[in-house]
């Protein structure tokens, strides 16, 4: 039986990992159970509540010692890509000082490295973002301080743990039930959209930004293949070849396919949700804290952007059904950003934020052949959805 040890193990993507490599069945990856039971290959050791703390060398030594894990597979991270910004030094300490310390560790003890990197990596202010989907091989500049910490975080655990697989994770969701995680995502966000009885509310997404998102099961259940791959770096997500706009207003469209009452409910989550959001009237917007995949940025400027752009987003609907024309990234008028067909099915609450990323698209789309070639696949960004939410009925 192989040892999997995992860190973060309290966070989003963490504490799914835990729940599906314990139960190690693929029949019901929402309603996994907890414990390590007879069908599970693995014996499973869930690193949390800092204990010890990845900034910890010592303490992360001597641990791994003991555990002699087969693999390690490193989710433990300061995610939040605002507070990246704002503390570099403390997520210096976590994001690279901290998986160095765990690539060590897996040195020592002989383990195989999975670090979980992020897409934030080609987040690149300095040329003019193509629509062309990234491939690992490119020559990166990070813009923000998140993305250039998971860089140098992959680079410096390959250097110490030569058998490292570091995984480019994109924006991830999950339709369930709510876990104990700490932050909001895209479906939360869009559920405090539809839980809201205030009609003024708003919620705006960047029309000129593209980036992969993911069902985080997906990742779940791609990670058992991902223990396999040979060292290297892969770009890990779903496909999405719509703008961030777009696909949230595809996503709201289902979400409301799934509501029983007119978009008030989805999917018997919608209580949890308020409650997760804690918020009414137009706080909707800014209560979710939007997503930690681009946290700093998604959600309360979004809610900003609601509020603000409300004026923008009449413009902007109106000369996207006068142009007809559909999305693209590479255009300057914020009316060829947002899809007439898709804008219509959609709740009118949600708008197109067309000054964010303006002046330089934003481009976190991935190339996947290379994952492909490594025989894992990830279904689209809108098959994921739509799996996902068959699968989190109850
Ligand atoms: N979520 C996304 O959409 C997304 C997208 C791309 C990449 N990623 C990457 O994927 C990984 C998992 O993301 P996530 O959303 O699951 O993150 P998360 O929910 O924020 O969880 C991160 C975990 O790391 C733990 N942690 C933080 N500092 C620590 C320290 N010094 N020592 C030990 N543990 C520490 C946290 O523990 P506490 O609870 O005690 O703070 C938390 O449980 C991260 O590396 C993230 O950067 C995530």
């Amino acid at each position: 039986m192989k040892t999997i040890l995992i860190t973060g193990a309290g966070g989003f993507l963490g504490s799914r990992l835990v729940r599906r490599f314990s139960a190690g069945t693929s029949a019901a990856p929402h309603f996994p159970q907890t414990e390590p039971d007879a069908v599970s290959p693995y014996r499973v050791y869930p690193l949390s509540g800092r204990a010890p703390d990845i900034r910890d060398a010592a303490g992360l030594l001597a641990l791994f010692r003991q555990v002699r894990p087969d693999y390690v597979i490193h989710c433990a991270a300061v995610s939040d890509t605002g507070r990246c910004e704002r503390e570099p030094e403390f997520s210096y300490s976590v994001n690279v000082i901290g998986a160095e310390n765990i690539a060590i560790a897996c040195r020592a003890s002989g383990a195989k490295l999975i670090f979980c990197s992020s897409d934030q990596v080609y987040f690149d202010n300095v040329r003019i973002a193509s629509p062309v989907p990234h491939r690992e091989s490119e020559k990166l500049y990070p813009s923000g301080v998140y993305g250039r910490q998971k860089l140098e975080a992959e680079k410096r655990c390959a250097a110490a743990c030569p058998d490292t697989v570091s995984l480019r994770l994109s924006w991830m969701y999950d339709t369930g039930k709510p876990g104990p995680e700490k932050h909001g995502n895209l479906v939360t966000t869009l559920r405090g959209l539809l839980d809201n009885p205030d009609p003024d509310a708003r919620l705006a997404f960047p029309v000129y930004d593209r980036r992969s998102l993911t069902d985080v099961w997906d990742v779940a259940i791609n990670m058992e293949a991902a223990l396999d791959l040979a060292p290297g770096v892969y770009n890990f997500g779903s496909p999405n070849p719509l703008n961030t706009y777009e696909t949230a207003a595809v996503f709201l469209s289902l979400l409301r396919g799934t509501s029983g009452n007119g978009g008030n409910s989805v999917a018997g989550a919608g209580g949890q949700n308020s409650g997760d959001l804690g918020n009414g009237g137009n706080s909707v917007a800014g209560a979710g804290g939007q997503n930690s995949g681009d946290p700093g940025n998604s959600g309360n400027r979004a809610a900003g952007a609601g509020g603000q752009n409300s004026g923008a987003s009449r413009n902007s609907g109106s000369s996207a059904a006068a142009s007809g024309q559909s999305s693209g990234v590479s255009g300057n008028a914020c009316n060829r950003a947002a899809a007439p067909s898709i804008q219509n099915a959609s709740d009118p609450r949600l708008v197109p934020d067309c000054q964010r990323f303006a002046s330089c698209p934003r481009n976190l789309q991935m190339d996947l052949e290379k994952l492909s070639l490594a025989g894992i696949s990830f279904p689209t960004a809108q098959e994921g959805f739509v799996r996902s939410l068959s699968r989190s009925r109850p």
